[in-house]
């Protein structure tokens, strides 16, 4: 039998990176010691405090069965405190908060609780791919939304079409921004509030690297009075806690998007472990010992690495957040012919900002989650580079 694949699956482009890896793959074949900086995987462990804490629980036999869908009840009462002491909001631990396997689970399912097939959804250019993934198999249509530097990279609401706004169910954004860590400030969300609750549109901002902050800490949309009729948030200890592996994320806001969200989910997974839940729990019980040194870090190798790129003779915005900088190489070129020039003369991979969408072409995005030696390394390498041969 000849198996035909869906036309949904085969809707999906082959993944982005996949030549750059195949290159990397055979420049490492080579012999060559290729610094990868083009995934944002933290490099430091979990902490050993949230590591005992899971050793601990996954000895408790009252953890092997199924977990609750909507997550664990300790969990989702420590996610209530914590928004509680990091925004001043309180959301009720059973219908305004959720738990998810990464924030990315529920990132990819929201469009089938909040669209119908044919509707719009609004997604910034750059982007985080998954933003597209749920939009595409529920049958919704996507309107990219520029990011621009010219504009601090925030959406400029007035510029997208009245006409598209009147089909709009959604809208994703995500800050402190993956790919171009900017960040945005509560006046900005005031008037994204404003313009959702007038168009009758979901907010829905992605809030993984809302930790990760180099000023003052990054607000909650939520913060903004009203935001709850209109938005969800979602976030994510894979950066805040360096538990990328672990596998938890949550979504709080809107109780009737949340819960939509929930009874989607009981249909299709079962939550994440119980002590896997119950370790997150513990890291955010003690945030506030957990989580400066891990910002402190990414701060320091943001300035540092900031002051390396500038000194090669790059071009960026200072970023304000997130655990990227995104910058222009020293001549104009192709996000991915600078990319491969740096692979091939400098065995360091970055990511193409054409990548990430359309306005990301020119960009190149490194990620600083490598230990501190590599990054010195990348630029020590990236320093001699004759970039008019490119
Ligand atoms: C902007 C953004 N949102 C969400 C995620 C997914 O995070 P999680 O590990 O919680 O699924 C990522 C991961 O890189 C990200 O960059």
């Amino acid at each position: 039998m000849k198996i035909e694949l869906s036309d949904k699956i085969r809707s999906f482009k082959p993944f982005l990176f996949e030549e750059l890896y195949r290159k990397e793959r055979a420049e490492r074949a080579k012999g060559k010691d290729i610094i990868s900086l083009a995934v944002g995987d933290p490099d430091i462990p979990t902490a050993p405090s949230i590591v005992n804490c899971a050793v601990s629980e996954v000895k408790k036999g009252s953890n092997h069965r199924y977990p609750n869908t909507k997550g664990n009840e300790n969990l989702r009462r420590e996610v209530s405190a914590w928004h509680k002491r990091r925004h001043g909001l309180s959301f009720h631990p059973a219908d305004e908060v959720s738990i998810l396997i990464g924030s990315k689970e529920g990132i990819a399912h929201l469009p089938f609780v909040a669209m119908n097939a044919g509707d719009y959804c609004l997604i910034p250019d750059p982007t985080y791919p998954t933003y597209r993934t749920g939009v595409v198999l529920c049958g919704g249509r996507i309107h990219d939304v520029p990011l621009e530097e010219k504009n601090a990279f925030l959406p400029d609401l007035g510029k997208i079409p009245q006409k598209i706004v009147d089909k709009t169910k959604l809208f994703f954004l995500n800050y402190p921004n993956n790919p171009t860590g900017a960040s945005a400030s509560l006046d900005f969300y005031k008037d994204l509030v404003k313009w959702a609750r007038k168009n009758s549109v979901i907010i829905a901002q992605d809030a993984a690297y809302c930790e990760i902050y180099f000023g003052k800490p990054a607000p909650s949309i939520l913060e903004v009075p009203g935001a709850r009729d209109v938005a969800v948030e979602f976030y994510s200890s894979s950066k805040t806690y360096c538990m990328a592996g672990w596998r938890v994320g949550w979504v709080v806001g809107n109780s009737k998007l949340v819960c939509a969200l929930n009874q989607l989910k009981e249909n299709i997974d079962s939550g994440p472990f119980n002590a896997v839940q119950n370790a997150v729990a513990f890291a955010l019980k003690n945030h506030e010992t957990i989580v400066p040194p891990i910002r402190e870090k990414f701060k320091k190798r943001a300035q540092d690495f900031c002051a390396g790129l500038a000194a090669c003779g790059w071009k960026f915005a200072q970023p304000g957040g997130s655990c990227f900088i995104w910058a222009k190489p020293p001549v104009s070129c192709s996000s991915l012919d600078a990319v491969y020039f740096m692979l091939e003369h400098a065995s360091v991979l970055t990511a193409p900002g054409s990548g990430f969408g359309r306005c990301g072409e020119g960009y190149v995005r490194f990620s600083l989650t490598e230990p501190d030696n590599k990054l010195r390394e990348t630029l020590r390498r990236l320093k001699p580079l004759d970039w008019t041969r490119l």
